[in-house]
């Protein structure tokens, strides 16, 4: 298509005309409990799916389920697309991923409405910025179904106005990506030669800088998960006749983690930065220029500037972006209930993450920590060490054309210079992609960071979900002007 044909303002009015119908129609999906991490939730992941496939079929594309695992272990259906695009396409075919899955919402009592009933409600705090801060609260409102509509809805626009949409493009929205991507390896490598198509996977599920702010991120982190339980003793024990005289698990298991950090700060397993790339001199000077406010983050989430604390040497956009983390997500073991009760008990486990940067290797990783374990197995304990998952950190250049053609897209929406930015968060699939296909991937993420991913009153604020429809949009535009 010809510049000239393009009628971006059309398509801009038409979203604006519809907002109200696309909001609705996100509440409808947001209802759906898609909860990957929870078999319970098996019928309703297939029911989002389901839901995107007829959104899509609106749109005149038609989409399937696919399925995943096998009979005995099956897992969540992938929504697929190809769509051939405009006669006259000379463009990029786009990979559009996205996740339909949603997080648990526990704890629930911490929900001011519930997690599946989506309301739409005003800012709760003061008004920053200047601006109204109208929000959908919901689980999975921003993470990511909010961010899937958005590139739903400028298809849809695209439909109404052009009578289709220009761009030859496929579409995978994932429906296991909150609880690991479990299938997602086997799923790519078997649909190799049409994914090979692809020449850009274009994904919506990070964030912008800030409120006015958008962004583009140029990189994500990796990420090696574990379950890591030491076992001492054959049954729970009275700690009056047995306190002091044998190994007690959570005793033995927290001296064992509390060694895993250094007086710096830094992982103290063996070899765990050997393939850590540093930080260029550029990279420190851009980042050093980008507004952010390390001690008015940390006031949102109620802590004090001290708070500021992590790996020496590194300032906290440092830390997140381009530095390797690990967390013990989890820790559990004896008594929990109320009141006291004198107890050895018999194991204690927890749940032990990494964040990875580039180039490090989640099974690498995995294996040095296991190994630190064995080598630290306290007297007479075992360890019973199980590997979740992993996923390789992604990272594309700022200078490639696509990020060129996203800037402007975002600049034409967003009417402000879009921040080339990074985040600590991991997206399994982008380094996937680029491992098995050498496919790069642009993110180009509407949320803001008190959104409140994973937790109880998760919101995307309409402002945002605006944005995103814009920029889907123009971004196709962009595509079909090439
Ligand atoms: N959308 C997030 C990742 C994210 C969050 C990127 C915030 C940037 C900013 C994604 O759904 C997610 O939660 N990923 C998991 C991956 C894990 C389960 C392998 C994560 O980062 O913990
Ligand atoms: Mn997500
Ligand atoms: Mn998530």
């Amino acid at each position: 298509m010809s510049k000239a044909a393009i009628d971006l303002n059309g398509i801009f009015k038409a979203l604006e005309q519809n907002e109200q119908a696309a909001i609705d129609r996100l509440i409808e999906w947001l209802r759906i409990p898609s909860i990957s991490t929870d078999s319970k939730y098996r019928p309703q992941c297939r029911d989002a799916a389901r839901w995107a496939v007829d959104r899509l079929a609106e749109a005149g594309i038609e989409a399937e389920l696919v399925e995943t695992g096998t009979p005995e272990k099956p897992g969540h259906p992938i929504v697929w697309a190809e769509y051939a695009g405009a006669d006259d396409y000379a463009g990029p075919h786009v990979l559009f991923y996205g996740h339909y899955d949603v997080q648990p919402p526990e704890p629930l009592e911490l929900w001011e409405s519930p997690p599946f009933e989506p309301v739409i409600k005003d800012a709760d705090g003061p008004i920053e910025d200047d601006v109204p801060q109208r929000r959908v609260v919901a689980r999975g409102a921003v993470d990511d179904k909010g961010q899937v509509a958005s590139f739903l809805e400028a298809l849809r626009a695209w439909k109404d106005q052009h009578g289709q949409v220009p761009v030859r493009f496929t579409i995978l929205l994932e429906g296991e990506e909150e609880s690991g991507s479990v299938h997602l390896d086997q799923f790519v490598r078997a649909n190799r030669a049409k994914l090979e198509q692809c020449d850009i996977c274009v994904i919506s599920d990070t964030g912008q800088l800030g409120r006015g702010k958008p962004a583009i991120t140029t990189g994500v982190r990796g990420m090696a998960y574990t379950n890591i339980v030491l076992h001492g003793p054959d049954q729970d024990l009275h700690s009056g006749m047995w306190g002091g005289k044998c190994p007690n698990p959570i005793n033995e298991l927290t001296k064992v983690l509390a060694q895993l950090w250094d007086a710096d700060r830094k992982v103290a397993i063996p070899g765990f930065y050997d393939d850590v790339r540093p930080i260029s001199d550029e990279e420190k000077q851009a980042w050093s220029r980008v507004p952010q406010d390390a001690a008015a983050s940390l006031k949102k989430i109620g802590l004090p500037p001290e708070a500021d604390v992590g790996e020496r040497g590194y300032s906290a956009l440092e830390r997140e972006w381009a530095r390797p983390t690990c967390d013990i997500n989890g820790i559990w073991g004896g008594y929990q209930g109320e009141g006291a009760k004198t107890v050895i008990p018999s194991y204690a486990g927890a749940k032990v993450s990494f964040r990875l940067v580039a180039d490090q290797d989640p099974e690498a990783i995995t294996k040095k920590f296991f190994a630190w374990l064995e080598e630290r197995t306290p007297p007479g304990c075992r360890w019973e060490l199980t590997d979740l998952h992993g996923g390789h950190p992604g990272n594309v250049s700022a200078d490639s054309p696509y990020v060129q053609s996203a800037m402007k897209a975002l600049e034409v929406a967003g009417g402000t210079k879009p921040h080339l930015i990074k985040s600590g968060g991991s997206i399994p699939v982008v380094g996937l992609l680029k491992a098995e296909l050498g496919l790069d991937t642009l993110l180009i993420g509407f949320g803001l960071d008190d959104d409140r991913v994973h937790s109880p009153n998760e919101k995307f604020e309409i402002d945002c979900f605006t944005l995103g429809m814009r920029t889907h949009a123009a971004l196709i535009g962009e595509f079909a002007s090439r």
